[in-house]
């Protein structure tokens, strides 16, 4: 049985729109049952309609506390059944039990070398910083913001002409593109899981995240 993928997103849905082309062609063996977004205006609402893609708007404004979002927010995923939940650019704080109501299936993609740089505004702080490399890494999705357990992580040399524009375009092509997919196809496998608070992948424990050598040759 292919996995049911619910994707969360917030904006322009890149990743989104790389996952659903992974699952189109067969690398992942999933398929996106509902996109939820937000924010109505998001762009990526109108490329996973345009796809056929089931779509809902919860806007944050219509709630007045975050557990109250989080509730519905579970109650619209859970209707879907989702073996995964992928947040994808998904600007929103999760709540203790929304996170632990889909430990071990929920995933995350940020925009930094975590445990560097979590939070907001990644690519100017790396280059605040002088970074030498930046990147990105998919991980669980733990109580702790952009703190849980890293499956994969690619990074890139920072190059003296980077600025904030053209490290986040970088970082989005040539490595969130092929890694949140990635990670995804692992996790629909059964290659990859939360085990005990660590990433089990392939049987044995990772004691650092996976890196772009890991990627199969269909996601490079
Ligand atoms: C990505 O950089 C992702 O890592 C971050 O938000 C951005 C979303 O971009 N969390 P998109 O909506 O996938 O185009």
């Amino acid at each position: 049985m292919s996995a049911a993928i619910a994707v969360l997103i917030s904006g322009r849905g890149r990743n989104l729109q790389a996952i659903a082309r992974a699952c189109a062609d067969g690398r992942v063996d999933g398929r996106i049952v509902v996109v939820v977004s937000n924010r109505v205006e998001a762009d990526g609402l109108r490329y996973a309609r345009q796809q056929g893609i089931e779509t809902t708007v919860l806007s944050h404004r219509d709630y007045p506390d975050r557990e109250s979002y989080d509730r519905a927010l579970m109650a619209v995923l859970d209707r879907h059944a989702p073996d995964v939940v992928a947040l994808a650019g998904f600007m929103r704080i999760l709540t203790p039990p929304f996170v632990a109501h889909y430990r071990g299936r929920l995933l995350n993609i940020h925009p930094s070398l975590l445990p560097r740089h979590p939070g907001l505004d990644t690519h100017r702080r790396a280059l605040v910083a002088g970074d030498v490399e930046h990147g990105a890494t998919v991980h669980f999705v733990t109580e702790q913001l952009d703190g849980g357990p890293a499956i994969i992580q690619g990074k890139l040399n920072v190059h003296a002409q980077d600025t904030e524009a053209t490290l986040a375009e970088r970082v989005m092509n040539e490595i969130e593109l092929k890694i949140y997919p990635q990670a995804l196809a692992w996790l629909a496998r059964g290659d990859v899981a939360l085990d005990d608070g660590a990433v089990r992948f392939r049987g044995r424990h990772l004691d650092a995240p996976l890196g772009l050598d890991a990627l199969e040759a269909a996601f490079r």
